[in-house]
């Protein structure tokens, strides 16, 4: 390795896993572009990282989804960038939407949505799997639980493209901050039109939830209820349409994985758990240093920027054995899902939608192969997966 990796660029986001290899054996925690962060690549480190808040503040995702540049973003004063005890008093009052009984009363819903979804693909002809598979049922989900209307389903996909995309652009790159800085104020505009709607006429969905919830008495304030859908935006939708992709590609890549999962389907759930570790859709946690402290040998001075390379971590050798591997009878991992007080919320859900999604497309089609054109991976430092799966799905 020369010089400090940059690692937005195309390749590195396409195939960032031979360097990752390369900092976990000679450079565990070392100074990465852009920005100049510092990347945690092991386990150990990342996990030191991860359960010692009071050391490495999540006030560092708030830092990189706030530029200077973007002149505000709700997200950066969401529950994702505040550390214990703030942050607790927060979650507690939207668990309930996310623990496995609630999830699994929406199972019946999702399935048909999928099965409908599914049916729609077209047969030996190419297709772009992401607009017509990976996104259709995180964002009929999401609606769902927010209580938001269907006909902007793709609109939010794109909106989360850009959110996520702040933590990829340079302050000189100017062209690209306008449409970011435009998607803030679209977003903002289209959740405070839904909370006022909500509290008008209020109804079975999370933000009504949120205006009738009190802590410590309080009722939640707006820009609190705001910065939340903020970040499920972020959370909810970009992480689970990169999941459904992640799993297109994986079938793609291993038509053998594909013949064993179709022919016995109680193994759906085993071949999600390996897409999620070796894709990692989740994939750099950003925190920032409270004080000096040292990390695996280096000296971090106070406020320094850090990633932890999720992606990484789930290929460490030291907890998964040729981790290069993809191999759906190794144990599952609860480790895609981050560690300590901001584990994902969301993960029962997450894995809900693609058993039902991966269940839907096997029923229907014996094989998937590449399309005509290339795969394109989304540039973001916080999520990883394709935006762009040219594809050409064959019959069972
Ligand atoms: C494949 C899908 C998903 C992956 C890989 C994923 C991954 C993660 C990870 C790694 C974190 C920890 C972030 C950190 O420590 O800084 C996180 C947090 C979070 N996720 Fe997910 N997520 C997924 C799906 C979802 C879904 C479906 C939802 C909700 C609908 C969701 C909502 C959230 C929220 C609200 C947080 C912040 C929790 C907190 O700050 O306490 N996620 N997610």
């Amino acid at each position: 390795m020369s010089g400090r990796p940059n690692l937005m660029t195309p390749e590195l986001k396409a195939n960032p896993y031979p360097l990752y290899a390369e900092l976990r054996r000679n450079a565990p925690v070392s100074q990465v572009d852009p920005g100049g962060m510092w990347a945690v690549a092991r386990y150990e480190e990342g996990m030191y990282v991860l359960k010692n808040p009071r050391l490495f503040s999540s006030a560092g995702f708030g830092l990189a989804t706030n530029p200077p540049w973007l002149g505000g973003n709700p997200v950066s004063q969401s529950m994702g960038a505040m550390d214990p005890p703030q942050h607790g008093r927060l979650r507690m009052l939207v668990n309930h939407a996310f623990t496995s009984a609630a999830v699994n009363r929406m199972e019946p819903r999702v399935r048909a949505f999928a099965q409908e979804v599914v049916a729609k693909l077209p047969l030996e002809h190419p297709v772009d799997m992401v607009p017509a598979f990976a996104l259709p049922v995180p964002a009929f989900v999401l609606g769902n639980l927010l209580g938001l209307d269907a006909s902007l389903h793709s609109q939010l996909k794109r909106w989360a493209d850009q959110l996520t995309s702040v933590t990829a652009i340079r302050p000189d790159e100017t062209e690209r901050q306008e449409p970011v800085r435009q998607a803030v104020a679209d977003v903002r505009r289209y959740f405070s039109e839904v909370v006022e709607r909500r509290r008008r006429e209020p109804g079975e969905d999370l933000v009504s939830d949120l205006l009738r919830a009190r802590v410590e008495g309080e009722a939640l304030t707006d820009d609190e209820i705001l910065a939340f859908l903020f970040l499920m935006l972020l959370g909810g939708l970009e992480t689970t349409v990169h999941l459904m992709g992640l799993c297109v590609l994986a079938l793609m890549e291993h038509p053998d994985v594909m013949a064993r999962v179709r022919a016995d389907r109680s193994l759906i759930p085993r071949f999600v758990e390996e897409v999620l570790r070796t894709g990692a859709p989740g994939h750099g946690l950003l925190r920032v240093t409270t004080e000096e402290v040292e990390l695996g040998g280096v000296r971090l001075p106070k406020g320094a920027r850090v990633v932890v390379l999720l992606g990484s971590l789930c290929r460490d050798e030291a907890l998964f054995p040729n981790s290069e591997r993809f191999d759906i009878d190794r144990p599952g991992s609860q480790l895609p899902f981050g560690h300590g007080p901001h584990f994902c919320i969301g993960a029962p859900l997450a894995r809900l939608e693609a058993r039902l999604a991966v269940e839907a497309l096997l029923e229907r089609y014996g094989g998937v192969s590449p399309g005509p054109g290339p795969v394109v991976w989304h540039r973001s430092m916080v999520v990883r997966g394709p935006s762009s799966i040219p594809a050409l799905l064959h019959p069972a």
